[in-house]
């Protein structure tokens, strides 16, 4: 059994003092904590009924493209604003200190289609909820949110289980 958080490396004081930046290029760099991440996050979907991974920019697009793939699953991104280029649905998101915006491909999803939501990582929660909206506004049916790390004491995954969105993660 893959010890995960090991696998994760913890900076203290980044970006600013206080903060312990919990840095997962460790675990993506390490072959074997690679593969069990993968492996252990797709295990309850094995029945291909996921048909999109919805990956949120940056971190969430290097897991979400080897889930998508080990599902057979198509791979959709959610950009930061001005990236994509067709008509788009958008969100403006909290983060720590101000706000962004964020978007998808209208004609990326149909009403109905199973999709499986992810990122590295949960803190407060605004960047995973700002995407479930944009997911709930398409008509998608969100199967699951999941991630290699939640960071509990910041609330994000207990906002996002109040939404109704099923929450997997890895470590804590
Ligand atoms: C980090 C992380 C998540 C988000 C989590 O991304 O990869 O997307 O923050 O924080 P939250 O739960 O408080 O919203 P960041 O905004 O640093 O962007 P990046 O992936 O482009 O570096
Ligand atoms: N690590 C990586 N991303 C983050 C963190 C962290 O500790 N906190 C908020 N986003």
């Amino acid at each position: 059994m893959i010890d995960f958080k090991a696998a994760i490396r913890t900076i203290p004081d980044y970006p600013k003092p206080g903060i312990q930046f919990r840095d997962i290029t460790t675990l993506l760099s390490d072959p074997t904590a690679f593969r069990a991440s993968v492996d252990a996050l797709v295990a309850p979907y094995a029945d291909g009924k996921i048909r999109h991974v919805v990956g949120i920019e940056a971190r969430g697009f290097i897991l979400g493209g080897a889930l998508a793939h080990q599902l057979t699953a198509g791979f959709i991104p959610i950009r930061k604003r001005g990236k994509l280029p067709r008509e788009t649905v958008s969100v403006t998101y909290e983060l720590e200190y101000g706000e962004d915006e964020m978007e998808l491909h209208r004609d990326a999803i149909l009403p109905g289609e199973r999709i499986l939501l992810t990122d590295d990582l949960i803190a407060t929660g605004g960047t995973a909820i700002g995407g479930v909206k944009l997911l709930r506004d398409l008509g998608a049916e969100i199967v699951a949110a999941c991630f290699l790390v939640d960071l509990p004491d910041l609330g994000g995954s207990k906002k996002l289980r109040e939404m109704g969105v099923d929450v997997r993660c890895l470590c804590e």
